[in-house]
């Protein structure tokens, strides 16, 4: 397969910037040209960032699996679509060709068909790291069904909050998911999920772990059964349903300042676009490389490249079931080597983890085969980077600091590997289609360089998200309201000499774990649910790992007498209402929180004092009570 949209120099770079600016719609229907429409669009793009309103390829039939697959076939069919390597090095992995991939997704669609899925339906998919996860996305891509894949940390709270969201009639897990030296009882969660969800009709259950779970009579069915109906019905095949341009693809949950979760949605004509896009320039992807991103399918990095854009592109994409530092922290690097793997994509608090095994897992292992390194999800620090650039690139590939978000559906900030200039720490140049601009406080435009801002884009581009499931106003409120007419990313940002883009953080209070969103709301109302709990503010700190760590400042009327069984209890809770990701890395018990007369609390201060930084508190005197602050310090943890 060759991309014609492929850019392979610094002048095809600027080059196509420049005309991607001037003339938006004649550029993206000459990238759009190179997919497979069921009908061309009739207009390129429809937008306004008031509603917001925004459409791409509006008129246009297709379907996403139809170009991931289908496609594939006359000219690679054998080509190895999906490589999959297990939790335990020892188990044997799995390659699925493009005509094994193709034929495994109308059977299961055919599965999906059976048990009453129909287009538009939403489909929730909680599962681990399995070829059969890639499977079940791509069947409901395949019928129109919606999918909806929640990260297999999240609680049976979390599950259930999003399946009443969503209002989700079906489900697809498995018994257990492999992590490391754990076991994850995955259907033992979806059943507590669905305590609170009986319009769930259907759960199907794929067996992994064999962990015994209770099958509830013509609510369950097991998957391995119902592929076998579909096979004594003769494997029929099943068409890819014609969707249109803008009919939703996808619901993908991510936190944002206020309490509750959203469902960002991305739909099928733009998404397919911009992933494939995306992923075929910044990777600079060739035809016979192997591509390894280390995310999970339950974040968008993984809907985005670890499914769509490479196998929209026709390339072979390694899923790995397991965690990087099990059975040792040379996994990632053994992984590579067996496969030869050619790009690998991960994020900052991976490398850092790794960083502190040293140079010792490193030995022995060749990773002559990598040709380009990319990572995302956080600002990646000078160090983590020169370590990458030097003890796994070998100095020999270019490292891409890619800047993108949930609600981008793609990359929208990065250097192209080897084409355009990395520098560390900085994500670089925008993408063609992507027209960033830095805002202060007023919404008014910073110009020119060395300068600093809110980081916001002022056109759409065809990976931008639609709308927030069930509540467009809550859309236009979150991303297009704070600053009329421009997308607020909500992240801070600098730009250098050159107009080169260094993403500096959140701005809003949003904290990024091991580049985990986590909305500091979120993580309060779970530990309000305590019974202990009389109220609580959480902020980030700077975590060596992690990148933020949470620190949660408690007042707490509990009297277990003893504080670290307390600080376990509110741990729990949090586990429990969110998931495992979202625990506190430390509590303190306070007497009272520094708040304004009015009543607010003053995370400002928060902050600083859980970063230690007590020289640097600034104005107090606004305080309804300001010698909380003293009592604060004093019980810093
Ligand atoms: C937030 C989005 C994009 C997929 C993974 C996270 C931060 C992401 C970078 C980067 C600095 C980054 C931003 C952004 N972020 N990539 N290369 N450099 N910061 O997706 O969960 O939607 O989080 O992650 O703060 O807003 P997400």
């Amino acid at each position: 397969m060759s991309y014609p949209f492929q850019i392979t120099s610094r002048e095809a770079y600027d080059e196509a910037y420049k005309k991607s600016v001037q003339d938006p719609e004649a550029y993206w229907a000459e990238v759009a040209s190179s997919f497979v429409w069921q009908k061309k669009w009739d207009k390129v793009l429809d937008w306004n960032f008031m509603d917001p309103k925004i459409s791409w390829f509006e008129g246009a039939k297709l379907n996403i699996s139809e170009n991931c697959l289908d496609r594939h076939l006359p000219t690679h069919g054998d080509k190895p679509a999906l490589i999959w390597e297990p939790n335990d090095p020892e188990d044997h992995h799995r390659i699925l060709t493009y005509r094994d991939l193709h034929f495994k997704v109308e059977q299961f669609s055919n599965v999906l068909k059976n048990n009453g899925v129909k287009k538009g339906d939403r489909v929730c998919i909680y599962m681990g790291m399995v070829p059969e996860l890639a499977i079940a996305v791509l069947a409901c891509a395949r019928i129109g069904a919606i999918h909806s894949v929640v990260f297999g940390g999240f609680s049976a709270q979390s599950i259930a909050d999003r399946l009443i969201d969503a209002q989700a009639e079906f489900v697809i897990s498995s018994d257990g998911a492999y992590r490391g030296n754990k076991e994850i009882p995955l259907k033992s969660v979806i059943d507590d999920a669905l305590v609170q969800c009986r319009f769930v009709k259907k759960v199907i259950v794929l067996t992994r772990t064999r962990i015994p779970v209770s099958m509830i009579k013509g609510r369950d069915v097991w998957w391995e059964d119902e592929i076998k109906k579909v096979e004594t019905q003769g494997n029929p095949p099943c068409p890819a349903e014609a969707m249109d341009a803008e009919d939703p693809l996808f619901i993908l949950y991510t936190s944002g300042s206020t309490g509750k979760p959203k469902g960002v949605v991305h739909t099928c004509a733009g998404y397919m676009v911009w992933t494939t896009y995306t992923f075929v320039n910044v990777f600079q992807y060739q035809p016979d490389d192997i591509h390894f991103c280390t995310a999970d399918i339950g974040w968008i990095t993984g809907h985005s490249y670890i499914l769509y854009g490479p196998l929209s592109a026709g390339a072979t994409t390694l899923i790995f079931e397991g965690v990087p530092t099990w059975p040792d922290a040379g996994r990632f690097w053994d992984i590579v080597d067996k496969y030869r793997v050619n790009i690998l994509y991960t994020a900052p608090t991976a490398i850092r983890s790794l960083m502190g095994f040293g140079l010792g897992p490193l030995q022995g292992k060749h990773l002559t085969s990598l040709k380009v390194l990319g990572t995302v999800g956080e600002p990646i620090n000078e160090e983590a980077w020169h370590w990458y650039y030097e003890h796994v690139g070998k100095k020999k590939c270019p490292v891409v600091d890619t800047w993108w978000q949930t609600e981008t559906g793609g990359v929208l900030i990065s250097n192209l590997a080897g084409v355009t200039p990395a520098k560390p720490s900085y994500a670089t140049l925008p993408l063609p289609g992507i027209q960033p601009l830095l805002v202060d406080e007023n919404g008014k435009e910073i110009e020119g360089n060395n300068v600093s801002g809110n980081l916001c884009i002022k056109f759409p581009w065809p990976g931008i998200l639609r709308t927030t499931y069930g509540d467009h106003e809550r859309c236009r409120q979150n991303y297009f309201a704070t600053y009329p007419n421009l997308y607020f990313t909500g992240d801070g940002c600098l730009r250098d000499e050159n107009g080169f883009y260094r993403i500096t953080g959140r701005v809003d209070d949003v904290l990024n774990v091991s580049g985990h969103r986590i909305g500091t709301a979120e993580v309060e109302n779970a530990i309000n649910m305590h019974t202990g709990v009389v109220e609580s503010a959480v902020v980030g700190y700077t975590h060596d790992v992690k990148g933020q760590g949470i620190y949660a400042f408690v007042i707490y009327s509990g009297n277990h007498g003893d504080e670290n069984l307390s600080r376990q209890d509110i741990t729990q809770t949090v586990s429990r209402i969110i998931g495992p990701l979202a625990k506190p890395d430390k509590i303190q018990f306070v007497k009272g929180l520094p708040k304004t007369r009015s009543g607010k609390i003053m995370r400002r201060i928060l902050r600083k004092i859980a970063e230690g930084d007590f020289a640097n508190l600034g104005d107090t005197s606004t305080l309804l009570d300001p010698n909380v602050v003293e009592e604060i310090k004093e019980g810093k943890i």
